[in-house]
């Protein structure tokens, strides 16, 4: 199998950290991978199926993938709109719901583009991008441009529910020359066992981490992907939050519903528009 690359992968944080570039879609050129890599993750999942069925939908969910989240919420009952950039998790998604029930198919309403772009004309009362989507936007002005299309599509008392990896301190002061191991895997697009480690580099100054994954067959060359991913520390989305016209801002822990706190991995957001 070839992999065929969106955009090329350069290898050094100084060419990454602009919105849709390979730190932003590498990650997503092999989406048998992903749902190897991400299939098995369900508490999230059931939490955003759980906001979707309360709000009766239709869901608007940015960077939709291939929908580990929009088929949960399809299969619940409820008619979802997902946007994404990657057209090859699109595709894969595609294949998903042409096997689907018919029923199921008719629930999901896919959209190409870049969320700080996409513009639907019509209004939801339940707005989402899980699973870490706001990382991929690194400047101010990309922040600034999501959430004014986040207010254009939600109803008046409408929600807009995210969630993002807190940055860890450990993560962000790794040397970034060395590979940390992880467990051999049998790849699902290339042929055999593949050994992989990642590499953390920190730029303090921009807010980015690059991680690094290499993938060594048992035969073969190795290559790697990167992946980019803004740090937003929680007062930071607040204030990006509270100066774009968003009100009510909370921050649960986890999926949960226990206010976010200094132990909190993934912070939850719920807002709606001021
Ligand atoms: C971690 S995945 C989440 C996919 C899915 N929601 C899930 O939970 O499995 C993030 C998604 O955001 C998409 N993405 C990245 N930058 C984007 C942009 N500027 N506009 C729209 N989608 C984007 C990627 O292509 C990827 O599918």
């Amino acid at each position: 199998m070839t992999r065929k690359p969106e955009v090329p992968f350069p290898g050094s944080i100084e060419e990454l950290g602009t919105a849709g570039d390979a730190g932003a879609l590498a990650h997503y050129s092999d989406p048998a991978y992903y749902t190897k890599t991400y299939g098995g993750r369900r508490h999230d999942v059931d939490y955003y199926v759980r906001l979707a069925r309360r709000s009766k939908g239709p869901v608007l969910e940015y960077g939709v993938g291939n929908g580990r989240v929009a088929l949960g919420i399809a299969s619940a009952g409820v008619e979802v709109f997902g946007v994404d950039l990657s057209r090859t998790m699109l595709d894969d998604l595609g294949k998903k719901l042409a096997e689907s029930p018919p029923k199921l198919r008719q629930r999901v309403h896919l959209t190409h583009g870049d969320m700080r772009e996409v513009r639907l004309e019509r209004r939801f009362p339940l707005v989402i991008a899980p699973f870490n989507a706001l990382l991929h936007l690194y400047e101010r002005e990309d922040f600034e441009a999501l959430f004014a299309r986040v207010r254009e599509h939600l109803a008046a008392d409408g929600r807009f529910v995210f969630d993002f990896s807190v940055p860890q301190p450990d993560d962000l002061c790794r040397d970034p020359d060395r590979w940390f191991g992880a467990p051999r895997i049998r790849h699902p697009t290339m042929d055999g066992i593949v050994r992989y480690d990642e590499r953390f580099d920190y730029d303090q100054f921009r807010q980015l981490l690059l991680v690094t994954t290499r993938f060594s067959p048992e035969r073969g060359k190795p290559w790697t992907i990167p992946l980019t991913h803004r740090q937003i520390f929680p007062r930071e989305m607040e204030a990006l939050l509270h100066y774009n016209g968003f009100t009510e801002i909370e921050f649960t822990a986890d999926f949960s519903d226990v206010p976010a706190d200094r132990h909190t991995d993934s912070a939850v957001v719920s807002c709606r528009p001021a």
